[in-house]
């Protein structure tokens, strides 16, 4: 029998930056006395955000199942959407939340995403959309999902909750299909202690996003529709722009322990790695 460990082995543990740098941090918010409703240090990381992913069309949110809840919704998707059941509870649960109809489809078996080779065969009258899962931050087969979407004029979604910092063929995934989902839960790779971003193409949707996630306000004394609350706060904000600062450590520590599972486990028998990234996928 294997003896018991000492001590817990955890799988992953959240990467905490340097803590006098979120002290600093602090002192400003005190300073301010703004701790949420669009204060200046998420203002600030939305700026970083939009830069480090090259795109205006960002919008941020208290974690990542409300910001795919509310894209679906502001995007108005309706009827039945072809999705995986290899992901977290989370995909399904942001369209039943949209009374939509999960259709699930089953994944290949290099990277578990979504089987582009399935997804045409579940397309019904009713289907909307396709909501897809860079699973592990594996991208998902782009190139054949885009045709698919493009062919049926379905609406393509993905969930790239474990996929920030994944670039495909010189550029960001958020920068493919119509709207991509990244949570910034502390488990994750990235995180904000939680969080969640959409990044989509339609800018026209920026507004609707920012209504949705705050009640439907558009101004102090105008409510212009319902909405909900999935406003990211200023300490969200902080971590979550410190984090960024060291995101190359982060993703090069991860890498170095991806070399060692996959020497230690080998020649461990009934093993089976995931091939090599496809070229062009950092
Ligand atoms: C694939 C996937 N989708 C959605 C979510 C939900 O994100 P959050 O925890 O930020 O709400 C998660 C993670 O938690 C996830 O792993």
């Amino acid at each position: 029998m294997i003896k018991p460990f000492e001590k817990p082995i955890y799988v992953t543990r959240p990467f905490l930056p340097p803590i006098e740098e979120f002290s600093a941090g602090l002192q400003e918010i005190w300073d301010s006395q703004w701790l949420t409703n669009d204060g200046p240090v998420l203002q600030r990381f939305t700026r970083q955000l939009s830069n480090y992913f090259e795109t205006d069309n960002v919008c941020l949110f208290n974690n990542g199942t409300l910001a795919l809840q509310l894209g679906l919704q502001g995007m108005g998707i309706s009827g039945e959407v072809i999705t995986t059941p290899f992901t977290f509870v989370a995909t399904t649960h942001a369209l039943y939340w949209n009374k939509i109809r999960p259709v699930f489809v089953d994944i290949e078996p290099d990277y578990y995403t979504l089987d582009p080779e399935k997804v045409e065969a579940a397309i019904t009258p009713w289907t909307t959309a396709i909501l897809a899962v860079h699973v592990f931050g594996y991208p998902c087969k782009l190139d054949e999902l885009a045709d698919i979407a493009r062919r049926h004029n379905l609406t393509l979604i993905y969930d790239a909750a474990h996929a920030f910092g994944v670039d495909v063929g010189g550029k960001s995934i958020a920068h493919y299909g119509d709207m991509s989902m990244f949570s910034f839960h502390a488990t994750k790779l990235y995180h904000s202690l939680e969080g969640g971003m959409l990044t989509f193409q339609d800018s026209g949707l920026k507004q609707t996003l920012d209504y949705l996630k705050n009640f439907g306000f558009k101004s102090e004394l105008e409510v212009v529709m319902p909405g909900t609350n999935a406003k990211m706060n200023e300490m969200q904000a902080l971590m979550g722009s410190l984090v960024l600062k060291h995101l190359d450590e982060i993703i090069e520590k991860s890498r170095q322990i991806e070399i060692l599972y996959r020497e230690c486990l080998k020649d461990v028998p009934g093993i089976r790695f995931t091939p090599p990234l496809p070229e062009g996928t950092r």
